[in-house]
């Protein structure tokens, strides 16, 4: 497209049922506000837009699973993501989120527009139903044992194991994960928008219109993301259903739709649009969204990951081409995954490094974090994180060659000059040497700009450490120590390339480590940071003051990254004990000391009662000689409470707590499974053994 006028750049709404993590940020929010910050300092017109997205059905099963309300999750979730995202200098203009009354409404507004057009399908299907809680379920409320590789706990809409996509009838033995009873199908109604309608349109949108081959001045999209495409427009495209059947969501606002919502994945996207709203809501300019939204002359950009191709550059379009108001976006630059010390990142398995415990144990090094996930973004293939880069790219690239360079450059400075900018010698001028360095610059801001431009954040930042590289090299070959003993003067002119290129590099550093840039500004007391000065050699006049040499980045030492690695071994320690409450570990023998570990106790049960709505489960309440406890156990199918009481029992006490069905369960009693799958309790001969004994 020709030179856009505004730009308008949405992040993708991250789920509030979890805190944001490393994956999170190098997909997405470190490029999209690498992007934002560059397009602001070029001083273009641009609005940078993000939320949390509140919807959907893991929500609800964490609140299950918590004993809390769906909205008590994303309470907690959101204040911990804005905050986090704050922190860590993501410069959103608006952070809104799904959950509030302006979404509700362009939402509803939106499906209703599609409804009155006749734009949806309206289809009777057969889903899941559980006659226990009396209630359809979702996809992710069904589990049973995986059609293609067998293993239990697939999901009615995946298998995890596997990766297979699959449908809740297909899977074998299905269980409602609410009650674990066998879940029945009954009829629903629901909305569909029928996909196939729009292929002609995304085909000649996406494939040829921002295709490798266009010729017609819009962008090409990257090879992942057109490829991911093309394979579902190859594919056939099927009619999506855009409803559920939830109690938690924006209610299906058409009559008849009693006990339905719309379908997360249709009001999500959606938020982008209603945050733009409430942002000029608040800053009392009611339609000023409209040209961010309506007019062609507004470049759209999406930032995602690439689990979120197919709603940004199919669905979504889909229901934006429907409604007919709204523009498409020029590109949606979405990332490939981030793993961790070469493992998935994992959520329920805790292998994340979690961003506000990062901001938490290393306060001040927010651009440390944010220039290793831009150095090592997954733009192409997925790539991985690892501690021991997190420190060489600290200590031999930020604290080596960036803080090197700037250090010298001010410490200089203030020993020979007085803290003042030297004139550069009139009357020698810059030698060849010089000016080949300084016309570096230009070229390395063009390369950056260019980068930036095509979405290619890693090369941009290469290109931008290239001018640290560049006064680096320029001190180390111009050797101002030693010259200052012969000519004072050629000094001058040194210093003065020396703080310009320094000056430059606040400046260009400033989408990359915003926080870096800002402390270089203030130490070089630079007044203005516009982005087209880069390359200037006049950004700090002669005879400026500067201020105080502070260094800008220190070295990260083995202790620290032995800590977070000792971290991830807890968290994959914390697991195996949680799987092996599942399946015996085969492969691995234990060692001794993670024998000694565990801490068994003899304990005395004094009270148990079933769990209601559950057939499997107990809660007993248990004297462990120590304390008294509550602890959850699946074992009601095999022992009613009264057989239960008084017995004794061996407990895992130091087993770490969950939450089982709302109740806090605090260890596990020990069991024995015969071949034939009955239960018996495992504990001392006749009572013997006074309770707190400890068993090893
Ligand atoms: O994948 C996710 O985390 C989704 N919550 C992204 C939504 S993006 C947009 F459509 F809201
Ligand atoms: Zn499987």
């Amino acid at each position: 497209m020709k030179q856009p006028k505004r730009y308008l750049v949405t992040s993708a709404l991250p789920y509030a049922n979890g805190p944001v993590h490393i994956g999170h940020l190098a997909g997405v929010y470190v490029p999209s506000d690498i992007y934002v910050r560059y397009l602001r300092g070029r001083g273009a017109d641009v609005l940078s837009i993000c939320g949390s997205d509140e919807h959907g059905v893991p929500i609800t099963i964490k609140a299950k699973k918590e004993g809390i309300t769906p909205q008590e999750v994303v309470d907690r979730y959101h204040r911990i993501i804005k905050e986090s995202f704050e922190r860590f200098g993501i410069s959103f203009d608006i952070y809104s989120r799904t959950s509030s009354a302006t979404h509700a409404e362009t939402a509803s507004a939106f499906f209703r527009k599609l409804y009155e057009q006749g734009d949806f399908i309206e289809q009777t299907t057969e889903q899941y139903y559980d006659p226990e809680a009396g209630q359809f379920l979702a996809d992710r409320y069904i589990t049973g044992t995986c059609p293609k590789c067998q293993s239990e706990g697939a999901y009615g809409d995946q298998c995890e194991k596997c990766g297979s996509t699959l449908s809740p009838t297909e899977l074998i033995e299905p269980k409602s994960a609410i009650t674990g009873a066998t879940p029945v199908l009954r009829e629903t109604r629901h909305w569909f928008l029928p996909l196939d309608r729009y292929e002609a349109f995304l085909r000649q949108w996406i494939l040829t219109e921002h295709g490798a081959e266009n010729g017609q001045g819009r962008e090409v999209w990257k090879p992942n993301v057109y490829g991911q495409c093309k394979s579902w427009l190859d594919g056939g495209l099927l009619p999506r259903a855009v409803s559920r059947d939830l109690d938690w969501g924006i209610p299906v606002p058409v009559e008849g739709a009693e006990g339905k919502v719309l379908y997360v994945w249709f009001d999500a996207p959606i938020g982008y649009i209603s945050a733009t709203k409430e942002l000029f809501a608040r800053r009392g300019d009611a339609e000023g969204w409209r040209p961010y939204w309506q007019d062609e002359e507004t470049k759209l950009v999406h930032f995602i990951g690439k689990d979120n191709i197919v709603f940004h550059c199919i669905v979504f379009p889909s229901m934006l081409r429907a409604h007919g108001g709204f523009i498409l976006p020029e590109n949606v630059p979405a990332n490939e995954f981030l793993n961790l010390e070469n493992d998935k990142i994992s959520t329920s398995r805790n292998w994340a490094v979690w961003l506000h415990e990062y901001l938490d144990e290393f306060p001040g090094k927010e651009d440390v974090l944010r220039y290793v996930l831009c150095a090592n973004a997954p733009e192409t293939k997925d790539n991985d994180f690892t501690w021991r880069d997190f420190q060489a790219r600290n200590n031999n690239e930020l604290v080596a060659i960036f803080g090197n360079f700037v250090n010298r450059a001010m410490v200089l400075t203030h020993k020979y000059f007085g803290g003042r900018v030297p004139a550069a010698d009139p009357a020698a001028g810059l030698t060849e040497y010089d000016r080949g360095t300084v016309g570096e610059m230009p070229r390395i801001k063009a390369a950056v700009e260019q980068h930036i431009e095509n979405y290619r954040f890693r090369e941009a930042l290469r290109e931008m450490m290239n001018l640290a590289r560049l006064g680096n090299k320029y001190l180390a070959d111009t050797e101002p120590w030693k010259v200052i003993k012969t000519d004072p003067a050629r000094v001058a002119t040194i210093l003065n390339v020396a703080l310009q290129i320094t000056a430059s590099l606040a400046i260009a550093c400033e989408p990359f480590l915003p926080f870096t840039a800002k402390r270089l500004a203030g130490m070089l007391r630079l007044p203005e940071r516009r982005w087209d000065d880069i390359g200037s050699l006049s950004l700090l006049a002669a005879g400026h003051e500067l201020g105080e040499a502070e260094l800008l980045f220190e070295k990260i030492e083995d202790s620290a990254v032995e800590a977070q690695l000792a971290k991830l071994e807890a968290a994959k320690a914390a697991n195996a004990a949680a799987c092996a409450t599942v399946a015996p570990a085969k492969e691995e023998p234990v060692q001794f000391e993670e024998f000694t570990r565990m801490d068994i106790r003899v304990s005395r049960v004094v009270a148990a009662e079933p769990v209601p709505k559950t057939k499997k489960l107990l809660k007993l309440t248990v004297d462990t000689g120590l304390d008294t406890r509550t602890i959850v156990s699946g074992i009601a199918e095999h022992f009613t409470p009264e057989q239960l009481v008084g017995r004794q029992v061996l407990v895992l006490a130091n087993l770490a707590p969950r939450v089982l069905r709302g109740i806090e369960s605090q260890g596990m009693i020990l069991l024995a499974e015969s071949p034939t799958g009955a239960l018996s309790i495992v504990a001392p001969e006749a009572d013997e053994v006074p309770a707190g004994s400890v068993v090893g």
